[in-house]
């Protein structure tokens, strides 16, 4: 069978001289070193992509500082209670940004902090990744040039881990700025919730977060007995 492709009636002469061209270059037969570039260009593509995933697996674990986020970055996680709410909370739609806030609440090892890795990779805004205390810093004392800066999704892994007075008042002042969406973790109780913060941080958590209380026990692996 001909491998010839024939020009089309009606075109001018510099159309067909060009179309001729064209095909001619394409129907030329490949010359085992057309294969051999093609094949190290290949492999100098895919290290580029590998170099470039890379330095991004990096600036994700420096941004969310949490063992296990290099799992979560490469997709290597398992379904969990926690893992599920917050996949939930983020909607089925990507790209799209939660309404509310959201508070996990569990024991220790249930996987809450590892979500909340998850909820950074996939959220579509910027997010700030804080610890309770870091919170202070970057709500009240945002004129220093050192504060951590804050973010359209604030995460607070960890509530109740504070050691500075004036979290509670760090954290009213976060959530009655509507510009902000809190992400949260605790190993607090509804109950314990209530024994440790005012009114003021409860009126306002109830008003801008849904709680999800994350079930079972540690999934961290054993190596010794303590
Ligand atoms: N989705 C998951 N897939 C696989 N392992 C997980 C997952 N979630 C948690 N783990 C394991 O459990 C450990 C504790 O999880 P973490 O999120 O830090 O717990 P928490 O913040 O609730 O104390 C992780 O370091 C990891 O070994
Ligand atoms: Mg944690």
């Amino acid at each position: 069978m001909s491998r010839e492709i024939l020009p089309a009636d009606g075109m001018s002469e510099r159309m067909r001289a060009r179309w001729l061209e064209v095909q001619s270059e394409r129907l030329r037969p490949q010359l085992p070193e057309d294969y051999a570039r093609s094949e190290a260009e290949q492999q100098l593509h895919a290290s580029a992509a590998e170099r470039a995933r890379s330095r991004e697996l990096d600036a994700f674990k420096t941004s969310v500082p949490v063992v296990g986020a290099d799992m979560v970055f490469r997709g290597e996680h398992r379904h969990t209670a926690a893992l599920g709410s917050v996949a939930e909370w983020l909607g089925p739609q990507p790209g799209a940004v939660p309404e509310t806030g959201l508070v996990l609440r569990g024991s220790v090892g249930t996987g809450k902090s590892i979500a909340l890795a998850f909820a950074c990779l996939h959220y579509p805004g910027g997010f700030a990744w804080l610890r309770p205390d870091d919170l202070v810093s970057a709500v009240l004392h945002s004129y220093d040039e050192s504060a951590p800066r804050l973010a359209p999704l604030v995460v607070v892994d960890d509530i109740g881990r504070e050691t500075k007075s004036t979290f509670q008042e760090a954290l009213c002042a976060l959530l009655d700025d509507p510009a902000r969406t809190l992400l949260a973790s605790t190993n607090l109780t509804k109950a314990g919730m209530r024994a440790r913060y005012d009114g003021r941080l409860l009126d306002r958590l109830c008003a801008r977060c849904i709680a999800f209380d994350v079930p079972g026990e540690s999934l961290r692996q054993r190596v010794g007995d303590f």
